[in-house]
C-alpha cells in the first residue's frame, strides 16, 4: 500500500470509472488489497474461522462462493488442524484460484475442488454442504442474481448446513449513509490508503458494487429458502448475516 515515502499507485487507479473487474492483476495483490479496502476484513474472516467450529465439522465440506484467493478457507482450515474438511472453492477469475491453490498446499487436512465458473449461470458443482459462505461476493451481482445464487446454494446444502454472507450494505436513512461513507473513508486512511486511492475505487465500483439495504439481504436470503437470518457483524455498512437451511436441521 502507498505511503509520502513510497508514491506506487494503488491498483485502484488503474481503473476507469465503473470499471473495477477482478483481473488477473488484481489477483496479484489481492490478499493486502481487500484487507486495507474492506474495514475489519480480517475480524470477520476470525469470525467466519470461530462459527465453523460448530458449522464445520469433521468431514464437513464448506462451498466458498466467491473465494478469490483463498483466505477463507485457508483460515477455517488452520483453525482445524485435526479435522479433515472438504472444500469447493468457486470463481469467476481462474487466477484467483491459482493463488488459492499455491496458499491451500499448506492446509493437509484439506481436499479442494477448484471450479472457475460464473456463478450465475453455472449449476454449483457440489452437495450436502455444511457451511455456505458468500463473502463480499453477491454485493457485485444484481439482486435477481442473488436470489438465483442463494437459491441453488440452498438446494446444494445440507439440511443441517448454515450460510454466512457479508457485503456492504446501504443505510437506509441518508443521515446514516452519511457517517457511514465517511466513517469508511477515514478507516481506510488510517489504514494507510491515500485519499487519491480510495476516490480511484469509489469511481472505479460505480455501477458494479451494488449496495442495497441489510433488509433486502435478509429478504433474498429468506425468499432463496434459508431460515433464521441473523446480523452477526455489522459495523456501518459492513456486515455479516448467517442463516441455516432448515428450521431444525433435519
Ligand atoms: C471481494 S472478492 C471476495 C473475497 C473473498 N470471499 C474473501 O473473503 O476474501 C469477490 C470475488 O468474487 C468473484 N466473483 C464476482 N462475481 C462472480 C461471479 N458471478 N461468479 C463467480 N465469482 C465471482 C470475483 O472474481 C472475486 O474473486
Amino acid at each position: 500500500m502507498p505511503t509520502p515515502a513510497d508514491p506506487t499507485p494503488d491498483i485502484a487507479e488503474r481503473f476507469t470509472t465503473g470499471g473495477w473487474a477482478f483481473t488477473p492483476e488484481v489477483a496479484d495483490v489481492f490478499p493486502e488489497h481487500v484487507r486495507a479496502s474492506v474495514p475489519y476484513y480480517d475480524d470477520i474472516q476470525d469470525l467466519v474461522a470461530e462459527a465453523s467450529d460448530w458449522l464445520l465439522p469433521d468431514d464437513g465440506l464448506v462451498a466458498d462462493l466467491g473465494a478469490s484467493t483463498g483466505t477463507t478457507v485457508h483460515r477455517i482450515a488452520q483453525r482445524h488442524p485435526t479435522r479433515r474438511l472438504r472444500a469447493s472453492l468457486y470463481d469467476r477469475e481462474p487466477t484467483m484460484l491459482d493463488r488459492a491453490a499455491q496458499t491451500l498446499t499448506e492446509a493437509p487436512n484439506l481436499d479442494v475442488d477448484y471450479i472457475p465458473a460464473d456463478i450465475r449461470r453455472a449449476p454449483l458443482n457440489h452437495g450436502d454442504a455444511d457451511l455456505t459462505l458468500a463473502l463480499f461476493t453477491l454485493q457485485f451481482l444484481p439482486v435477481a442474481d442473488r436470489f438465483h445464487v442463494l437459491y441453488e446454494a440452498h438446494q446444494a446444502s445440507a439440511p443441517s448446513g448454515a450460510l454466512l454472507v457479508a457485503e456492504k450494505v446501504r443505510p437506509p436513512d441518508s443521515r446514516w449513509a452519511e457517517i457511514a461513507a465517511d466513517a469508511s473513508h477515514d478507516w481506510k486512511a488510517r489504514h494507510g490508503i491515500t485519499d487519491t486511492a480510495i476516490r480511484a475505487k469509489a469511481r472505479a465500483l460505480r455501477g458494479v458494487l451494488q449496495p442495497h439495504p441489510e433488509t433486502t439481504l435478509t429478504t433474498v436470503i429468506t425468499q432463496a429458502g434459508w431460515c433464521a437470518p441473523e446480523v452477526l457483524f455489522r459495523w456501518h455498512s459492513w456486515c455479516v448475516i448467517g442463516a441455516f437451511a432448515t428450521p431444525t436441521g433435519l
